[in-house]
């Protein structure tokens, strides 16, 4: 029954109820509902409402639901959404007294509060994921610091680069991505409880004391933001959805390298899949259901803004959109992350075909002008010089590394012999100067930089961690 209907006289359309109903999504907030309680319940017993001996019942009615639900999920079942349910089942098992939690409560603040404290809680989960992915992709790095590929610009080969610097690539891609959940992060540790329907209570609930109670950061500072605010939704599903997009582009490039044109890796069987008709296919799913996925996810980000975008203060229904969306999108990102981790170290490269593209001399040319630059032709010119022997070697089929000192010097009299010897990817990427390029000798001192990186960010997410309520704790307050 919802806890609304004292007044009504008809029962519910069944369609309807089924349409507005949200307990078959919200049930997964039991936990942080029940912790939300305890930390009310304490609240209300700090302003007088609840005596110490009330408090040792109702602590006791906690305890039993938590285990009642722990030992099995199934029993969360008809009632409208989760917070009827927990009020419900508490009541019924400790009688009258019941009717006492939902004082200077309203499910407004009540359901912002357990989406805060189960994001919370997921963040933790993704960054850990992230952390570990980013771990995956740093070895990865120093095990191909040393293994040419052709870069590509427009998808055409364009100069040498590295395995080790592809992976680095990708890394910093989600270095950014962790950085901003970390900075998402402080806008979802802010407590909205307290604030009531939309105006705060009569009530004197020490708002710092429940912050304290659930590890929150901040309190809320105004009841109408607070009920209404889902821009912490908003924020995470884009972490997510970008986080995505970076898993889809590299996605995408395992595809494109997968293919008989690319032939730079061979997929590891555990993770692909076969054609029920061509006998000798080899399927890059894993990579397809990410690049899948994650046009899903942007969806669901665009759509929850669109939700969001012309209500009015404070809490109107359509919010209640926000749960699956971001339900959604986290379930895909930590199976996306982990699936990935899974995958990646089994992923064999074919150095060989690599190295065999990368040493194609018209990769050079750029090091080639480059080399003409530095003995003092601007490089306007030297770009036009090396034009021209572009040209001359396509019309005379040849490459740069078979044209002679004398065919060198006809174009410029500064070429000497060491020019003989530039045409070879590892001398290329060695010759790098430039700190973020893919010389071996400085990707090595920056993955070290990462490494500690991480274990920096370790320890900021443990203590994250450390900030989350367990039943345990609040109960032994
Ligand atoms: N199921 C609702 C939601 O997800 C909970 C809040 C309901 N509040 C209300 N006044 N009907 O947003």
């Amino acid at each position: 029954m919802p806890l609304w209907d004292s007044r009504w006289r008809k029962a519910l359309d069944k369609t309807f109820e089924k349409f507005s109903f949200s307990l078959s999504f919200d049930k997964r907030l039991w936990k942080d509902d029940l912790l939300g309680t305890c930390a009310h319940l304490l609240t209300l017993k700090k302003a007088g409402i609840i005596k110490e001996e009330e408090w040792e019942i109702l602590k006791e009615g906690i305890i039993k639901l938590w285990n009642r639900i722990s030992n099995n999920l199934d029993i969360i079942k008809g009632a409208e959404d989760i917070h009827t349910f927990i009020e419900e089942n508490l009541t019924k098992s400790i009688g009258d007294l019941g009717k006492k939690i939902h004082t200077g409560r309203s499910r407004n603040d009540q359901v912002s509060l357990d989406l805060r404290l189960y994001l919370k809680r997921e963040s933790c989960k993704i960054a850990d994921l992230l952390i570990s992915l980013m771990e995956e992709f740093l070895s990865l790095s120093k095990l191909y610091l040393n293994t040419p590929m052709p870069g590509y610009t427009h998808l055409q080969h364009a100069q040498p680069v590295t395995l080790g610097h592809y992976f680095l690539a990708y890394y910093e891609m989600f270095q950014r991505d962790l950085e901003r959940l970390e900075d998402c992060y402080k806008r979802i540790d802010v407590l909205p409880l307290g604030c009531g329907a939309l105006a705060g209570s009569t009530i004197p609930l020490d708002r710092e004391y429940t912050a304290k109670i659930l590890g929150f950061e901040r309190v809320a500072e105004n009841s109408l933001d607070a009920v209404s605010d889902r821009d912490f939704v908003i924020e995470l599903l884009f972490v997510i959805s970008l986080t995505f997009l970076h898993l889809s582009k590299f996605s995408e490039e395992i595809i494109l390298w997968s293919t008989q044109e690319f032939s730079f890796i061979e997929l590891p069987q555990e993770y692909s899949t076969g054609s029920s008709m061509m006998p000798h296919k080899r399927n890059p799913d894993l990579a397809e259901h990410i690049r899948g996925k994650a046009g899903r996810i942007l969806g669901n980000l665009l759509g929850f803004m669109a939700v969001m975008k012309g209500l009015p203060l404070s809490y109107n229904k359509d919010l209640q959109e926000d749960k699956e969306l971001i339900f959604d999108a986290l379930d895909q990102l930590k199976l996306a992350l982990q699936v990935l981790i899974g995958f990646l170290p089994k992923l064999k490269f074919k150095e060989e075909r690599m190295y065999e593209l990368a040493k194609n001399s018209f990769l050079f040319s750029t090091d080639v002008a480059e080399y003409l630059t530095i003995k003092g032709i601007p490089f306007r010119e030297a770009h036009k010089i090396v034009g021209e022997i572009i040209k001359y070697c396509e019309e005379n089929r040849k490459g740069l590394e078979d044209l002679t000192l004398e065919e060198w010097q006809k174009f410029s009299p500064l070429f000497t012999e060491e020019i003989l010897e530039l045409f070879s990817p590892e001398k290329s990427i060695y010759l790098k100067k430039t700190l973020g390029s893919p010389n071996p000798l400085l990707n090595q001192r920056i993955i070290e930089k990462k490494y500690d990186f991480l274990q920096k960010k370790k320890l900021l997410w443990d203590s994250h961690k450390e900030t989350l309520p367990t039943l345990e704790e609040i109960l032994n307050l």
